[in-house]
């Protein structure tokens, strides 16, 4: 039945990243990448206090310092880094292939620690650094940032309010040109879509079924007629829940006209966000009671990241897990090794079966 075109007066959702109430704690940042132009755009405005810098390569380390913490020092090996005490918190940042014998170290300095994702290749070595961060007596968490992107971040918020009821389904696709990797590392990975760029997406289903264990995934992935990069740019995912279900759609080779959706349905109404990209949607509740559609506020990038950093320090703060957790990350992992092992095997997968990340998904 159609919705009725009334307004509805919904509870304050609270879905912006949020700060500690006082804990500033002195931040090192190792690896210095592409990707960390939006952790320090995001620390920078948030006020966060980065006070190292460390890259193999020492440029990337001073470009970085240069344009955002002047006074920070540089180092080349991050076990220098490590060995500064007033650094209380630790965002690495390096690729998962070279990155858990850093998590590790920083973790055995006594360091918090969050990790850029994907968070491991293999979920028992997870388990071993969620283990090793707890005998330690520090949090480690997951830099999953789209769990701040404002459209994921209010649906999420709308169901754990209650606003849908039980939930029926959870819909998600992404229609847009991926090919902008071509020549870079990501070309070379396999399962870009379905691993590298789909992790958020896992990440943000899990989040939705917070207390349903999933029970199978079903996935597969194709070349797109007119591609031209090897990664295979047209992937999908179905995901069995006891009691709803769960499906993703990646079409990554849409030169024009891109289109990005989620549709979440329950017993007592569906929300949906769409609009061109992730910066675009349009948010809008309907239940038998009425519509609502919410002015969101902020950016995916880089608000996603003052959102992973702000939730960590807040959870170090209250002396609580944070929600993003690398245990809470875990299960985003098994669904995301289960749906790559499920398209090279062509057959449904139960989700934490598949421990290691299948070798062909990262040439
Ligand atoms: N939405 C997101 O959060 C998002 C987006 C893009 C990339 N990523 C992830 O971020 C990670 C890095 O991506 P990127 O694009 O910045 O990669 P990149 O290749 O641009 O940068 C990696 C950096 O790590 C440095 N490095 C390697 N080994 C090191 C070591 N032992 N110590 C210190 N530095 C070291 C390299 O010199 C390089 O500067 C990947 O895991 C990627 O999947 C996340």
């Amino acid at each position: 039945m159609p919705a009725k075109p009334t307004t509805l007066s919904l509870p304050k959702l609270s879905y912006l990243p949020h700060d500690p109430k006082k804990y500033r704690p002195k931040i090192g940042l190792v690896g210095c990448g592409g990707i960390t132009s939006y952790h320090l755009q995001a620390y920078k405005a948030a006020e966060y206090d980065v006070v190292a810098l460390c890259d193999i390569n020492r440029e990337a380390a001073e470009a970085r310092r240069d344009e955002f913490y002047p006074d920070a020092k540089v180092f080349t090996d991050h076990r220098e880094l490590l060995k500064l005490e007033e650094i209380e918190v630790v965002d690495i940042t390096t690729h998962p292939e070279v990155r858990n014998p850093i998590v590790e170290d920083a973790l055995l300095a006594g360091k918090h620690v969050l990790s850029q994702k994907p968070f491991v290749l293999d979920l028992d070595d997870g388990q071993r650094l969620a283990d090793l961060a707890d005998q330690q007596g520090v949090l480690l968490a997951v830099n999953q940032n789209g769990r701040w992107a404002p459209h994921f971040s209010y649906v999420r918020e709308a169901v754990r309010a209650g606003l849908l009821g039980d939930l029926v389904g959870a819909h998600c696709g992404v229609h847009w040109d991926h090919s902008w990797v071509r020549g870079s590392e990501f070309e070379k990975v396999y399962h870009l879509i379905l691993y590298d760029f789909a992790i958020h997406w896992f990440d943000f289903i899990t989040t939705i079924f917070p207390d349903q264990t999933p029970e199978r995934v079903y996935a597969s992935v194709a070349r797109s007629a007119n591609q031209d990069i090897m990664p295979p740019l047209v992937a999908q995912a179905t995901i069995e829940y006891p009691h709803a279900q769960a499906s993703l759609v990646f079409d990554a080779n849409v030169p024009q006209g891109g289109w990005e959706h989620v549709l979440v349905s329950g017993s007592r109404g569906v929300i949906r966000s769409e609009g061109i990209d992730s910066d675009s949607q349009r948010v809008e509740l309907l239940t038998d009671e009425g519509s609502f559609s919410p002015k969101l506020e902020g950016t995916w990038f880089p608000d996603g990241f003052h959102g992973t950093m702000g939730e960590l320090l807040c959870a170090i703060e209250e002396k609580r897990q944070p929600t993003h957790s690398a245990r809470n990350n875990l299960r985003s992992l098994e669904l995301c090794f289960a749906a790559v092992a499920s398209s090279l095997r062509h057959e449904p997968i139960k989700p934490g079966s598949v421990r290691k990340l299948p070798e062909s998904a990262h040439a």
